[in-house]
């Protein structure tokens, strides 16, 4: 199973990273979209992308031009057959993605491999739609695509363990870091990540806890880059409450990870984080201008005692902690696989585990 020339299908924020990623290893590498809009600012990107690699060293011009002539752009699918493997980043719809699945396993040989990017849908409904779902895996990219370490790859209920081991060996080739996860609820990152976000609210809302406090408490004792509030911001309420939403539902409704309110209703009012330039903060610029009265007029008022900040990261990452243990029990990942991804994934200094290990305020078992 030798794979020597890829192709992606969907030219929107990760499939153009992701044809980047693999032209600049050298691959020859079809990017196809049936929105020509798309494929053209899909070209740019790339080219910026490839230009600045250039200007920071990463690269050389010799390698920027190999790239570029590596990377072919298209909107008719059948211009992706002709591959080794075929990556699918097309928008967060199940029916699509299933259409898509069974049109690329009517089209191509049986032996080329079938991927999707997909972060929240459930990789086997997908196989599920095609002849082969032998044929058909997870490769869960993070973005950037070209900077990003991690790929959770994905081993869906009828995924060949050669087919596996060959997209495997692949992403390290990339100098990826590959972590493997068994098909289930936001695989890995997703769904762990989840309790950071809703602690964090339940601290807010029932504790008193400031919302800076918070993101000040995770940043200064845990050490991460962002609190879950920025964080929220950063992503986009409405694309972290659809996962949230996709994770609950998928996972049967379990109380510990019911959406929240808070952030409910401010996705209902269209207050969406940094891209709407209020979320749970305001933002001028792109950066934090304050906090968002209408946020601060649902809170509770602040208790005067309130929690320190030691106390406030043990209960985000304590939170992360539990959701972590609940997927190693279900046998879906390895603590190292789970660590891994916590570090890489959202650049915490340490996975749960290994702060379970270390850290004598970890809640124990
Ligand atoms: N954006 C992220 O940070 C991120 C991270 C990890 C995974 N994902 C997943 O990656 C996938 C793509 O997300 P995105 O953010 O790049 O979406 P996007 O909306 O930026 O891009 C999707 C692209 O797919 C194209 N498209 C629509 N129908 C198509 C079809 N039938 N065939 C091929 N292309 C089609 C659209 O024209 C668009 O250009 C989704 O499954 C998403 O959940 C996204």
């Amino acid at each position: 199973m030798e794979i020597r020339r890829v192709s992606i299908l969907g030219a929107g924020t990760m499939g153009r990273g992701i044809a980047q990623l693999f032209a600049q290893h050298g691959y020859p590498t079809v990017l196809c979209d049936p929105m020509a809009p798309a494929l053209s600012r899909a070209r740019e990107f790339i080219r910026k992308g490839l230009a600045r690699g250039v200007q920071k060293g990463k690269f050389s011009a010799r390698d920027r031009d190999a790239a570029e002539g590596a990377l072919r752009f298209t909107s008719r699918i059948q211009d992706v057959l002709p591959a080794e493997l075929i990556v699918e980043a097309a928008p967060e719809d199940l029916g699509l993605k299933q259409r898509i699945f069974r049109e690329l396993d009517a089209r191509a040989l049986p032996e080329v491999l079938l991927a999707t990017n997909t972060s929240s849908l459930s990789v086997s409904a997908i196989a599920e739609k095609t002849q082969h779902p032998e044929r058909v895996l997870g490769t869960h990219f993070f973005n950037p695509p070209p900077v990003m370490k991690l790929v959770e790859v994905v081993r869906a209920r009828r995924t060949d363990a050669r087919v596996f081991q060959a997209v495997w060996d692949l992403l390290k080739s990339l100098g990826k870091t590959p972590v493997e996860v068994q098909d289930s609820p936001g695989f890995i990152v997703n769904r762990v990540l989840r309790p950071y976000y809703l602690e964090g609210m339940r601290l807010v809302e029932v504790e008193g806890a400031g919302i800076e406090t918070v993101d000040q408490s995770a940043r200064e004792v845990g050490g991460v880059p962002m609190g879950p509030f920025e964080l929220m911001d950063f992503i986009g309420l409405d694309v972290n409450l659809a996962i949230a939403r996709a994770i609950y539902g998928a996972l049967g409704n379990p109380a510990r990870l019911k959406p929240h309110p808070l952030q409910e209703a401010l996705v209902q009012k269209g207050e969406l984080g940094r891209k709407s330039g209020v979320g749970f903060y305001l933002y001028r610029d792109s950066e934090i201008s304050g906090l968002n009265p209408a946020v601060e007029k649902q809170l509770p008022k602040r208790e005067k005692i309130s929690l320190s900040p030691e106390e406030i990261w043990r209960r985000l990452c304590g939170g992360i902690l539990e959701e972590a243990r609940l997927l190693h029990g279900e046998g879906r990942a390895s603590e190292e696989a789970i660590d891994t991804a916590v570090r890489l994934g959202m650049r915490f200094p340490q996975g749960p585990f290994e702060w379970a290990r270390v850290s004598s305020d970890a809640p124990k078992v």
